[in-house]
């Protein structure tokens, strides 16, 4: 933990109170805090957009979160919420503007920014990408032997296929029948070879989606797909088989994509924001345009909810702060997100570059070290599975690990006994990991402390407004704690030296010399996978 005493942050008035607060909070039992309050259950909740956040389990009460939200209004969360939603620049490193959540204004809103007005630009893109994706759904769109497309690889990698990825497996019960949609990102060749075993050229269709068009995994995947397509059909029937979703028309050009097949979307949409744009394409074309706008639909209404509440009763600014609250100051440094619903099990993956490309950073916007640890780890997986796995370390390991619990209240199947027990599972985690089991006759080794804090979000269904809703909460809960630690959430300087790095190694393993500027170790290991490749 680190709490610097003699540091800058602690001759700031908000924060040094919180310091102070925080020595009794570490005393306190979480079930005591029920016992002596009981409104708890009722009071440290908020819903919003369709979503119920249930914090009563967190270690805190009403004077901490009074103070929280003193720190939060003194760190400026509020002021860069505004300059971010009107436009302002507020990626410096990169000099950008972040501006997503135009991507979900409605059709008749307006937005002006820098001269421009973006929310008819976003409509038409959503308009092309409409047109295109009815005809690949309606089978209008034929391969070059005049067959219909029943398969769709979107090839990208991080924000361009873990959004896409990800909704496509939430709104499973939302798409098409009879139309596969495909995920193509790791550079490993085994993945594309497993996965064009199970294509037909004759109806496959690929979408190149790449913000830069320069990653080096997306541009060997969609070069090899090249090969692979251009091994049954001719150079004249790309244009029915692959499209690209770019904002470098260049590039897209020059890899020989036309512009008619190319989607765009402006520099201001962030990567792992970038679900919301024509990034969206293989989402589009799962699940048809009317469920997007829905999921844009839903996102939109948690925007308005973080623009307008205030933070003591703002979901994201509450997900964002007791997350601080636990890394800062009870020295926790991973969070688990575990969804009690099988088709959110890319959710935890996905926020992990969400969250953790945003926030894992180590100095401030001037260029300070900054004072306070950032981004913990975020990791999860579906429940119950967990439960049988890694549960056990939550219940009686030596660290404490926050857990998100999301659940679903009505499933999408007749299975109402498993859905009864699937729920049950979740709220007995989250009440084991606060309660304990506290008996004083047991032995040792059966003990659980309890005392784990845990969130709990729910929903009544799982629909394309719920998830958007859901993505856009944690969207907004990453960008507080970027404020909250005065870091620059927008930019990820530090992905960029491994891929300055990996270019040079794979120059050397394709032929050129083994540079002096390695050290013995990877140097020999360059050497040694050489000499077995070459
Ligand atoms: O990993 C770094 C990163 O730049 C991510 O931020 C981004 O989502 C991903 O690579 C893919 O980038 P692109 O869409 O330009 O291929």
């Amino acid at each position: 933990m680190r709490e610097l005493n003699d540091s800058p942050l602690s001759r700031i008035p908000e924060f040094a109170a919180l310091q102070q607060h925080a020595q009794q909070a570490r005393q306190w039992q979480l079930a005591d805090l029920f016992r002596q309050d009981a409104q708890r259950a009722t009071r440290f909740t908020v819903e919003a957009a369709g979503l119920f956040y249930d914090y009563s389990k967190q270690a805190l009460r009403d004077d901490t979160l009074a103070l929280l939200t003193a720190f939060a209004r003194q760190r400026g969360v509020e002021t860069l919420r505004d300059a971010m939603f009107s436009g302002e620049r507020i990626n410096t490193t990169e000099q950008r503007a972040v501006l997503h959540p135009v991507l979900r204004l409605p059709r008749d809103a307006r937005f002006e920014w820098e001269g421009e007005e973006l929310v008819g630009e976003v409509q038409q893109s959503l308009d092309r990408i409409q047109a295109f994706s009815d005809q690949v759904r309606s089978g209008s769109w034929k391969g070059f032997s005049g067959k219909t497309i029943t398969d769709v690889v979107n090839i990208g990698i991080g924000g361009s296929d873990l959004g896409p990825a990800m909704a496509c497996a939430a709104l499973r019960p939302y798409v098409q029948r009879g139309l596969h949609v495909h995920f193509l990102s790791n550079v490993d060749g085994h993945a594309a070879s497993a996965l064009f075993d199970r294509l037909d050229p004759e109806t496959t269709l690929f979408i190149v989606s790449s913000k830069s068009f320069t990653t080096q995994e997306t541009m060997l995947n969609a070069q090899t797909a090249r090969t692979w397509f251009l091994g049954a059909g001719k150079e004249h029937d790309l244009s029915r088989h692959f499209v690209a979703v770019s904002t470098n028309a260049k590039a897209v050009a020059d890899f020989g994509i036309a512009a008619e097949n190319m989607f765009t979307f402006r520099d201001w949409v962030g990567g792992r924001t970038s679900v919301w744009s024509a990034i969206g394409l293989s989402l589009v074309i799962a699940v048809g345009m009317e469920a997007f706008r829905r999921f844009l639909a839903g996102a939109h209404a948690m925007d308005l909810h973080f623009r307008q509440a205030p933070l003591e009763n703002n979901m994201p600014a509450l997900l964002a702060l007791t997350a601080f609250w636990q890394r800062q100051f009870f020295g926790t440094s991973s969070q688990l997100v575990a969804p009690y619903h099988q088709d959110l099990a890319l959710f935890p993956a996905y926020l992990q570059q969400l969250e953790m490309e945003s926030n894992g950073k180590h100095v401030t916007r001037e260029g300070q070290p900054v004072a306070m640890p950032t981004s913990p780890v975020i990791w999860g997986g579906p429940g119950t599975n967990g439960q049988h796995a890694y549960f056990q370390m939550l219940h009686q390991g030596t660290d404490t690990v926050p857990v998100d619990f999301i659940a679903v209240l009505k499933p999408a199947h007749a299975f109402l006994q498993q859905h009864q027990a699937l729920l049950a599972n979740c709220f007995a985690q989250a009440e084991a990991l606060m309660n304990g089991n506290p008996d004083p006759q047991q032995a040792p080794h059966r003990h659980c402390g309890g005392n784990h804090p845990s969130n709990m979000l729910l929903m009544e269904e799982l629909t394309p407004f719920t998830l958007g809703a859901l993505i856009a909460l944690y969207e907004h809960k990453t960008f507080v704690l970027g404020a909250l630690w005065d870091i620059n959430s927008f930019d990820q300087w530090g992905v960029e030296h491994g891929k300055t790095l990996a270019t040079r190694i794979l120059y050397e393993l394709q032929g050129s010399t083994t540079g002096s500027l390695h050290d013995s170790s990877t140097a020999a290991l360059i050497t040694r996978a050489k000499n077995v490749l070459n």
